[in-house]
């Protein structure tokens, strides 16, 4: 028998990205290849890339540049790269970087082992297709490796919503919803692996409507219900979603079913109406406000985290501060905030830039803000007894890490429960990045 071929793959950006790696490397799974920690003493390379924001393309390229030692080294090294910079810039990439034998999209990825033989064979492979066909269930029959007790099912691709700062609606394109019965075969999968929570991915996850197995289009309120249903899984979770998706059996959920953790990622971007107006968010503070109350009134203790964005064109100081006000309206327990990046071809790319050094000033006064919520929020935690998943060891002897409904992170000492095991715990402390609990 042959030595398996290694595979280095480095992850960037969201979690969508996280869960394609594993689909990819499943795919050369087929070809012979196991993953390795290292690219030192890999055959292949893959960067699965992010273009949310600038300079990414250009971490890319610096990265790639790395890799020169290690070709030469070893002829026979493969270097591709995947992800939303391969859709965005194709053949650019290897024209650029001649070093890179392979480029592939966010929707093509199902093809890399015929990709990976084109390379193989000498000759630069690219595919940035949106194909027909479905690539999850060209992944399908692959080995089955034990999983750990956390597991990400991207249910939903794409973006219709177009933002006017977001590059997602081209280098993912339109919004595709996966079929119910393939979403449920595959959560039962994972959960025969050992996988006990589930957070269903997508770019815009609460606008699911995928083909229901009564021939209507399901929302996700109803697959979430439907993966209750399934033993063995303990926890659903569901990121991203957008605020004019947030319909009433959704907002019901987090009130009534148990499994459903008590945490909503909910981007506003913005506090200004003028500027959320400009972003084409469509909706309004007022309405996001009014929005958060309904899901607290349903579920009064959910954690809501949140997306900002700083210095969009045209943002002054007092729509900032619209901004700031609303965030001490919500209370976040975790929330991103970035400076607007110029996204060639977006709308907001072609208008009148903020000021940098203004930009950067408002985002360090935001993040303070926000840090200052989200260090409230998890104090708030101690005393209180709390479900943990337990994920892995600790570093301490005894001590094992896992996850609150809350998503913190809680480290327990002398603890006897198993990876994968869910333990009532009394927080006892709130530390620098996570709680620490005893068991009951
Ligand atoms: N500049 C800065 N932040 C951006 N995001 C998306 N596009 C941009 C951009 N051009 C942020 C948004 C989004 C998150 C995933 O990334 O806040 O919710
Ligand atoms: Fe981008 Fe807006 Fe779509 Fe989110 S909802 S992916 S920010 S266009």
């Amino acid at each position: 028998m042959t030595a398996p071929k290694k595979l280095f793959i480095k992850t960037y950006g969201c979690q969508m990205n996280v869960y394609d790696s594993e689909r990819m490397a499943e795919a050369l799974g087929g070809q012979g290849y196991v993953e390795t920690k290292t690219p030192d003493d890999a055959d292949m390379i893959l960067l699965n890339t992010c273009h949310i924001r600038e300079k990414a393309a250009e971490k890319v390229y610096s990265e790639l540049g790395r890799f020169r030692g290690l070709k030469a080294e070893n002829p026979d090294l493969k270097i591709g790269v995947a992800g939303c910079v391969a859709q965005a810039e194709g053949e650019e990439i290897m024209r650029r970087q001649p070093l890179v034998d392979l480029v592939v999209g966010p929707q093509s990825y199902h093809r890399l082992p015929e990709l990976e033989a084109k390379a193989r064979s000498g000759e630069k492979a690219l595919d940035t297709d949106f194909p027909e066909e479905d690539k999850f269930e060209r992944l399908k029959a692959r080995p089955k490796a034990a999983r750990g007790p956390t597991a990400f099912l991207t249910v939903q691709e794409g973006c219709d919503k177009f933002c006017a700062f977001c590059v997602v609606p081209y280098t993912r394109g339109a919004e595709v919803s996966r079929p119910v019965s393939r979403i449920l075969d595959e959560a039962r999968d994972l959960v025969e692996r050992g996988v006990r929570e589930i957070t269903l991915l997508g770019q815009n996850v609460n606008a699911y409507h995928g083909a229901g197995p009564d021939g209507r289009d399901w929302t996700l309120a109803q697959l979430i219900w439907a993966l209750d249903g399934i033993d063995g899984l303990k926890r659903i979770r569901f990121t991203t979603s957008h605020p004019n998706d947030m319909d009433d059996a959704l907002i019901e959920a987090h009130g009534s079913c148990a499994k459903l953790m008590p945490y909503l990622h909910l981007p506003v971007q913005s506090g200004s109406d003028r500027i959320l107006k400009r972003m084409n968010r469509k909706h309004t503070a007022e309405s996001y406000l009014r929005l958060i109350e309904r899901i607290r009134a349903a579920r009064p203790d959910i954690l809501i985290s949140g997306d900002f964005i700083v210095g969009f064109p045209e943002e002054t100081e007092e729509d900032f501060q619209a901004t700031m006000d609303l965030v001490r309206a919500v209370r976040y327990g975790t929330a991103y905030s970035f400076k607007y990046s110029t996204r060639p071809g977006t709308p907001a790319a072609e208008r009148a830039q903020v000021d940098p050094e203004a930009a950067t000033d408002r985002l360090h006064r935001l993040q303070a803000l926000l840090t200052e919520q989200q260090r409230a929020v998890q104090d708030e935690m101690v005393g209180r007894e709390l479900d943990v998943l337990i994920e892995k060891p600790g570093r301490k002897p005894g001590q094992m890490v896992g996850k609150s409904g809350y998503l913190h992170a809680v480290h327990i000492e002398d603890c006897t429960a198993a990876r994968g095991e869910i333990v009532r715990a009394r927080i006892v402390e709130s530390g620098a990045n996570s709680l620490a609990g005893r068991m009951i």
